[in-house]
């Protein structure tokens, strides 16, 4: 039985649209406005022969559409819409905000954004505005109101695209205004505020609310907890912005799905926050083709996308084709690359594949940056390559709308992010990125399947929780952590968690403050190894070796049991490793960079012991992801590496991309891909109906 959702809810909007496009979305940005009309009609002809079925197009267009104060200029966009109707493709439409244009900027040259040490940014690039600003905010509404009024019931609109990669920050006096109302909001008084940011601190205690301002650059270090709340501030703000934009264009269109667009590892804004006010996660990705290893901080990000709307399917909004122009060296990626990436989003959960852009652009910043059509034109081996995914894809259909299961879970909280690296803190060098990642690779490697959770989710579906580096905790967030463990969870814990409360000011007592109780041990001292290559030898209590580099801390075991401890070093003959019993759970924490022949295999004894299993086992490189609901079941197979790799795929199925069934062991080829469609038994078909 199919449980139809609600008409008027995001799952239904995206049904809908998918319904609408006839699967998996497929194509890329359009900027029509970039070449001459002759162009637009065999631009048509190659989507089609592209299978294309969604275009994004004014992404960039403020200044064509809008041409003057209040004149504005439909009738351009109106013959491409058309031209897309005609040829059977569908439009994600954009609003323009990122780039007010030059007249309004000449009117208002207080709309651009200024830098904490005071510059203001010039005109001519994109992103030049200062979202405080209310005539920025004026402009943009009314532009999304015009655009929302005309195209309603155009029908090639599929999705709104409102603004896009939202992410400018600004300490100029339109953002100090704001800050401090956003502030007056959360705080009752100044002395609350003063006691928050620890004022007495290098006496910057303020006697009214007017001498409260943007964190503009100090003299010497600036107060870490007022800079905590400019993040906060900043993300919020302009979460605010898109909202209202979004609103705007729900009230024309009250059935298609409006999102923005979300970046890769992207500090800014809490995309917990953001995801909530979405119809769908929707992400930019661009590997840099140069690292191997590019496709687990990929995984990583696809996971947080998939898990951000609790598993709603996602939409790659952006890739490459070949090579971008943002690294040093710009690699196109390797003949196969673009279809494998492709598919591992798939696999983590994505129902589109969409590229920056259609046509590789002749003039402006970006053009060196690849296109679905490159300068050489449409026969290159990129573009053989966009139309094969296009006719793959049309295999698919039947993927869109599922999801994936996990019973494990790692912490990522942009709160934890924004503290951690404030700086003048025991190392200035911390990444929470790449702490996360240390702890993700090796649920990874193994073919786990792990959700995201932020600090304030729920924790009981999951039988094992990770915490990398959760540096800011509440106490309400820490009880619950505790109840978790209590009530028979898994939980493993890195260094750096627990360390600060919801103001950024210490714990007291010992570290990590927040899950001493809950981890049977406490910290007197934090040691990082400040030597390059620096390591010290660790001895584990089944009787192994190992070693850690970067961090280690003075630890004392309480109740905990010490599983690894310094044998070399200052801190020979203490814990490294411990793990607690609390209630009928357990809690191990890990207070060193511990190399990985010690963390891989602690991360999958704990998942072994929490009944946490691998989908198949497989070599290193090989991923292996499952997408269920809706009465199928389909096991996607991925090659990452540069050479053939034998898997068990065990029952297997019907290989949707070759068209011929697969079991047992089969030779996936390099970079190769195998989305097998299984066969679901009557009872897994009754049992994910009446979950
Ligand atoms: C971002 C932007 C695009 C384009 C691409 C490629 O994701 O949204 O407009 O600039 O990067 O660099």
């Amino acid at each position: 039985m199919t449980i139809e959702p609600d008409a008027h809810t995001a799952e239904h909007r995206l049904k809908t649209m998918h319904q609408r496009l006839g699967g998996i979305a497929y194509g890329g940005d359009y900027n029509p406005e970039q070449w001459p009309r002759e162009v637009w009609l065999e631009d048509a002809k190659l989507m089609q022969r592209a299978g294309v079925n969604l275009v994004t197009l004014a992404v960039f267009s403020w200044s064509r559409l809008e041409t003057a104060d209040g004149v504005y200029d439909f009738g351009w966009l109106d013959e491409v819409m058309d031209l897309m109707h005609e040829h059977g493709i569908g439009v994600d439409l954009a609003t323009p905000d990122a780039v007010p244009p030059a007249w309004l900027i000449a009117q208002h040259p207080d709309i651009l954004p200024v830098l904490a040490d005071g510059t203001t940014f010039g005109f001519g690039s994109r992103q030049h505005f200062d979202v405080s600003h209310p005539v920025y905010r004026k402009k943009a509404m009314a532009i999304a109101e015009r655009m929302g009024e005309h195209y309603a019931s155009h029908p090639a609109l599929r999705m709104w695209h409102v603004g896009n990669e939202y992410g400018p920050v600004s300490y100029g006096p339109h953002a100090d205004k704001a800050f401090r109302e956003w502030l007056q909001r959360k705080y009752s008084s100044l002395d609350e505020l003063n006691q928050a940011w620890s004022t007495d601190v290098w006496g910057q205690l303020y006697s009214d609310w007017s001498q409260v301002n943007a964190p503009a650059q100090p003299r010497t270090w600036s107060n870490p907890s007022r800079r905590l709340d400019y993040h906060r501030f900043t993300s919020d703000s302009l979460l605010e912005h898109y909202k209202a934009e979004r609103d705007i264009l729900r009230r024309h269109t009250p059935d298609l799905p409006i999102v923005t667009n979300f970046m890769r590892f992207y500090k800014t804004n809490d995309y917990w926050a953001w995801a909530a006010e979405e119809d769908a996660v929707a992400l930019d990705i661009y590997p840099d083709p140069r690292d191997e290893d590019a496709h687990v901080a990929a995984a990583l990000n696809f996971d947080l996308m998939r898990s951000l709307r609790k598993g709603q399917p996602w939409l790659v909004m952006e890739q490459a084709t070949g090579a971008v122009s943002q690294w040093p060296v710009n690699v196109s990626k390797l003949p196969g690359k673009m279809r494998l990436g492709s598919y591992q989003a798939i696999a983590q959960g994505a129902d589109s594949i969409l590229f920056f852009q259609w046509r590789q652009a002749k003039g402006g910043t970006e053009r060196f940056h690849s296109g679905m059509v490159n300068h050489a034109g449409p026969n290159t081996r990129i573009f053989h390559e966009v139309c094969e995914l296009g006719q793959e894809l049309k295999n698919l259909a039947g993927i869109t709308g599922t999801r994936s299961t996990a019973r494990a879970a790692v912490v990522f909280d942009w709160d934890c992010w924004w503290a951690l690296e404030l700086g003048n803190s025991p190392r200035s060098d911390l990444s929470y990125t790449q702490e996360v990642l240390r702890l993700y690779r090796p649920l990874f490697d193994a073919n786990i399947t792990v959700d995201f959770v932020d600090t304030k989710s729920d924790l009981s579906a999951y039988s094992l929780v990770v915490l990398p580096a959760s540096y800011l905790l509440t106490d309400e967030v820490a009880a619950r952590i505790e109840q978790y463990v209590h009530d028979g969870g898994r939980l493993v814990v890195s260094y750096l968690s627990g360390i600060v409360d919801q103001d950024n000011t210490i714990r007291l007592g010992g570290y990590p403050g927040a899950l001493r109780k809950v981890l049977g041990a406490w910290s007197e001292e934090m040691h990082p190894l400040a030597g390059e290559g620096e390591e010290v030898k660790l001895e584990l209590a089944d009787g192994g070796a190992g070693s850690a580099s970067y961090w280690t801390e003075h630890l004392h075991a309480e109740t905990a049991e010490v599983l690894a401890s310094y044998s070399s070093g200052r801190l020979a003959g203490s814990p490294a490793i411990t793990q607690n019993r609390f209630g009928s759970g357990s809690a191990t924490y890990i207070s060193a960079r511990v190399d990985s022949g010690v963390l891989h295999p602690l991360l999958l004894d704990e998942c072994a012991a929490a009944g946490v299993v691998p989908l198949l086992e497989a070599l290193r490189g090989v991923q292996v992801r499952r997408r269920s609901g809706d009465g199928k079941s389909y096991l996607l197979v991925l090659n990452h590496n540069d050479a053939p790799a034998s898997v068990d795929v065990l029952d297997g199925g019907m290989d949707l991309l070759s068209g011929s069934r697969v079991q047992g062991t089969v030779e996936v080829p390099p970079f190769g891909v195998l989305v097998l469609e299984e066969s679901v038994s009557e009872e897994s078909v009754t049992a994910e109906a009446t979950r």
